[in-house]
Parts: C-alpha cells; structure tokens; sequence
C-alpha cells in the first residue's frame, strides 16, 4: 500500500545514521570530515567503485598525508600512483588542483561551490559533494545514483538527459539545513546498496513508503535512459622490445591526450585507427619485429581499442630519446596504465608462459575496476 508521505530528508538521515556505509574518508554520521580526504575520495570515485578506491585513498594518504604534500609531489609520482584507476586527466587535475589550493588558497580548500568549482577537475558535482560533506553546505550532489534514486521517488518519466531538470528541482527541496553532507551521502548509499540500476531492494529502502515508481511497480524501469550508442573500434599496436637482459623499454606520453603522462609500452597512435600491418613503421628501435598472435581489448570512454602487440627480443643498446630500459621485476611497479598493463601480460604470456606474466596481474577486486 503507497503512503501518502513525502519522502524526506529526516526518514533517509535516520537510515543513514543505521545502515550508512562507514567509509575511510568519511566522519562518523554528524560529524566534519577532513576537506582534504573528502576532496581525495570525491576525484577518485569519478567514475570508480568504492571497493577499487579504498587501497588507493589509503596508499595516497599514506604517502602525501596533506594536499601541500601532494602539491609538492613531482607529477610523474602522482600519475603513477594512480596507475590501474583509468582517466588519467584526473590524476593531472587531481595535482594541478592540489597546487592551486596549496599555492592560492594557502593550503585550504575553499568552501563554497563557486570557489571549488574555479579548481581544476572540480566540475558542479564534485564541488555541490565536497561543499556538502566537508563544509556544511546545503548542496545537492546529483550524480548518476543519486539521478536514479530521485527518479524513481518522484516517478520522473522524462527520458535522460531531459529528465535532469526536474531531479535537480526535487533533489534541492530535499536538501536539509542540517547535516547536508549526511544527506548527501545517505543519497549516494541508498544508490548504491538498495535502490540499484536492477532489482531494487525496495522492501529494505526507507523511503518504501513514499517512493512514487515503487508504488507504481515500475521502479526497475526509471529513469528512462536515451539508448547508447555503440562505441567505435579503433585499433593500435604496442611494441614489447625486450632486451637481451630481459629488461622492456618504456616510454612516457606526452602529457596531454589519452594516457596523458603516464609511463607506456612505446606504441602507434592510440586514437588513430592504424592497421597492425603498418605498424612496423613506427616500432622504437631496428629489430625482428613480428607480431604476436591475438589481440588486447580495452574500453576508454569515447571508443574501444584494440590492441596488437609487435614483439622483438634479443635487442641491445641505449633506449631511443624518451625512452628507458625498465628490468622485467620492475615492470610491475612501473605505473603503467591498465591497457598498457594488459599488453605487456598478453606479451609476457606469449614470449615467456603465464608464470612470467604472474606479477603483473592486478589483484582480483582491481581486475574488475573500469578503466580507461
Ligand atoms: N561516490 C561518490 N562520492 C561518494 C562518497 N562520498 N561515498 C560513497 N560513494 C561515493
């Protein structure tokens, strides 16, 4: 039976102060967490699971335990850092922002939407989470849980993306004077652990009773999402050059564009579709390439590579203008992008069995990370 009530910020804050996740960068419910750790968890959970973020924040705080820490960390240490958690523009937001706050803000960090939002990587969600949470501040932080959650209180039937405007409406009536940044986070749980894309645990949810679409049985279907668009395939080859010693050559990439910075096998264009077959045509060094057999796959956000990797073995001599030699046991601390990562096991699995790749495999929870 569909109650007539509300839903309200008091029923979800009463669930959340029970049932709300605890969370290494949260403060326990009515308390202030520190900006920093809120700033740190809210640019790493773009777009990641809280499972694959949790040995990440620790490691990040472990290491630089205050944002002029970081500000003062050489950017090849952060990109590598955050080697295996995909969107690699974040990490080099994440330390121009760090800098920002360290070099304009003297080391704190603003506290209002406006000023967050002048911070590099600090779009209107981030800055409306870390307002909220941090500081206290009525926000509301609408990301694609939070979208769904509202959508489905209010039976929005508007297709997405048009359906945004009256989520926002609601969601900001909602938002209490007190404890915003509970609330937000409330919002964010009940997303992610009962008000799911698939098979909602509605009978669990607190807001059971007023929930419009569950009242309705179409929780399930909203919001209504515009149909996807299938990613285009673009292909690339890597080059596994390995030398007599057994140590590979790395390179790093120019520092903007896809895997901006970070340490890579040397490779042919990522984004410009060239044919394994003419990929010798840019391997880094003279040598018996030939090209192994199979291919990599991995998903980036606007398309999908597939990747070749062209191996040559045996090879001596300096590492070409921008690249080095990096020793096989060292390969797996290298920092390199999952796709990267990806095609030097599929190289390793090729040339020397599936032992010689064992290192390089990320722990199982990373496996399942999305990352581009
Ligand atoms: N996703 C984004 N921000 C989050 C937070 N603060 N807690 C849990 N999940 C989140």
């Amino acid at each position: 039976m569909a109650s007539q009530a509300q839903p309200s910020a008091a029923t979800l804050l009463a669930w959340y102060d029970r049932h709300g996740r605890r969370l290494p960068w949260r403060a326990p419910p009515g308390g202030r967490p520190d900006p920093y750790h809120v700033w740190l968890s809210e640019i790493m959970l773009q777009q990641t699971t809280v499972a694959t973020v949790g040995p990440y924040f620790a490691a990040f705080l472990a290491r630089w335990p205050t944002v002029e820490a970081l500000a003062a960390a050489p950017r090849e240490a952060v990109l590598s850092a955050w080697a295996g958690l995909g969107y690699y523009a974040r990490a080099r937001n994440l330390h121009a922002c760090a800098q920002a706050v360290a070099g304009r803000h003297g080391g704190r960090f603003p506290d209002t939407e406006a000023a967050l939002q002048a911070l590099p990587g600090i779009g209107p969600y981030t800055a409306a989470a870390i307002a909220a949470i941090a500081f206290g501040r009525p926000a509301a932080a609408l990301d694609g849980n939070v979208e769904r959650v509202i959508a489905r209180a209010f039976a929005i039937d508007t297709p997405l993306p048009g359906a945004k405007t009256a989520i926002r409406a609601h969601a900001e009536a909602l938002v209490p004077a007190r404890r915003p940044g509970d609330f937000a986070q409330a919002l964010m749980d009940l997303g992610a652990t009962i008000c799911m894309p698939r098979r909602p645990a509605c009978a669990a949810c607190p807001w059971h009773g007023p929930c419009r679409a569950r009242a309705e049985g179409r929780a399930e279907a909203l919001p209504i999402k515009p149909a996807k668009a299938e990613r285009p395939l673009r292909r690339a080859s890597a080059f596994w050059a390995e030398r007599s010693d057994g140590a590979i050559l790395l390179t790093r990439r120019p520092g903007r564009g896809l895997l901006g910075g970070m340490t890579a096998l040397w490779a042919t264009p990522l984004s410009a579709d060239i044919p394994p077959a003419e990929a010798v045509a840019f391997a880094p060094l003279d040598g018996a390439w030939r090209q192994l057999p199979g291919t990599v796959e991995h998903v980036f956000t606007h398309f999908r590579l597939r990747l070749t990797v062209h191996a040559a073995t045996g090879l001596a001599g300096p590492a070409p203008a921008g690249c080095w030699w990096c020793a096989r046991d060292e390969l797996a601390d290298a920092g390199l992008p999952t796709a990267m990562r990806k095609a030097a096991l599929h190289a390793l699995e090729a040339l020397h069995g599936g032992a010689a790749a064992g290192p390089l495999r990320p722990p199982r929870k990373a496996r399942r990370a999305r990352s581009a």
